[in-house]
């Protein structure tokens, strides 16, 4: 009878050697959790679609900052709510806008935590899209100059990281020149290079009330059945000047994180997003699955497939498991 010399189940014996073993281990240290911040006093209003996810308000910060950091959840991803929205996103680069005062007072409360802060404009749009809009049409290169503006402002608030969500050709450039005029030349972008026009970011818009008051983000987002044009995008963040380029969302992406992993040897991050966490909420509201075991195998799956950098809603309940030891099993 014809047995294999090699037999991969010798490895597979007891915990002790799969661990030695194992091929990709997840850490707190890779990831990155976001906060949706508003304005007014004692709000902490839950987020129907995304259980455990809340608008706080900045008097609400102290409690949850403390938290993240005694996790050792190394940085924050901020979105604001703005008290107003107009056509021109003024809220956005505002001295006093709500990003602004929440990243002051993160780095008065943790100056240790990283603040990366979101730069996109539709959250401050009347009409929730991501750019200024003419004739029913979004303008690129008009919207370059918001962009550049606010992502300066975040960086004179004290942001560590920028990180420009908006899928405007040519953004990263006209930030990194904007904040190198401004004497902000150590301050890293993270873009959000390849990201695609998804309907997984469905509970986000409820979140971060920023749905489009009429018509979609296909115009300036990927086209879902793409990988090769995501290389293209990624190589040309590069060549803007991005320290960090990101594939977004993560798990239908697994191919393009990986794809992009092999290509460049840049810092990769991936958003595990909004509707990604929701999916996985309500079938363990229902019990059809084992909330932990399925969340460590998804962030596993991330981070497998080539991501060095997690931004997910399950990053407090993660770090809470790696402290009590990674368990992979089911
Ligand atoms: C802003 C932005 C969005 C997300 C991050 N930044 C929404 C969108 O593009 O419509 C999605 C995040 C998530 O779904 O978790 N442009």
């Amino acid at each position: 009878m014809y047995f294999p010399t090699y037999r991969p189940r010798r490895l597979r014996q007891s915990e002790a050697l799969r661990s030695l073993v194992r091929e990709t281990e997840l850490s707190v240290k890779d990831l990155v959790y976001p906060l949706f911040v508003i304005h007014g006093q004692k709000i902490k209003n839950e987020i129907l679609s995304m259980p455990g996810q809340y608008q706080l308000s900045l008097d609400n910060l102290d409690k949850e900052i403390e938290e993240i950091v005694s996790l050792g959840i190394p940085a924050v991803l901020l979105f604001g709510l703005p008290e107003t929205k107009d056509e021109a996103a003024t809220e956005a680069y505002a001295e006093d806008g709500i990003v602004q005062e929440a990243i002051l007072a993160i780095k008065k409360l943790a100056p240790e935590l990283l603040v990366i802060t979101d730069v996109c404009l539709c959250e401050y749009m009347s009409h929730g899209h991501c750019g200024v809009i003419k004739d029913g049409e979004v303008l690129n290169d008009l919207t370059l100059e918001l962009l550049a503006k606010t992502a300066l402002s975040h960086a004179q608030a004290g942001a560590d990281i920028v990180a420009p969500s908006d899928m405007m050709d040519g953004r990263v450039a006209a930030i990194r020149a904007q904040l190198d005029e401004s004497g902000f030349v150590n301050t890293p972008i993270m873009a959000y290079s390849a990201k695609y026009a998804s309907s997984f970011y469905g509970p986000f818009r409820e979140a971060a009330d920023s749905t489009p008051a009429f018509g979609d983000r296909r115009s300036y987002q990927m086209d879902p059945p793409n990988a090769m044009e995501a290389l293209r995008e990624v190589a040309m963040d590069i060549e803007e000047g991005a320290d960090i380029v990101m594939v977004k969302p993560a798990l239908s992406y697994l191919d393009v994180i990986a794809a992009v992993r092999s290509e460049f040897d840049y810092p990769l991050a991936a958003y595990n997003v909004s509707g990604e966490y929701s999916i996985i909420k309500a079938a363990a509201e229902k019990g059809w699955i084992d909330e932990r075991a399925v969340t460590t195998e998804v962030l596993t799956s991330i981070k497998r497939a080539g991501a060095d950098i997690i931004l997910t809603y399950h990053a407090k309940d993660a770090a809470r498991w790696l402290k009590e030891g990674n368990c992979l099993c089911p």
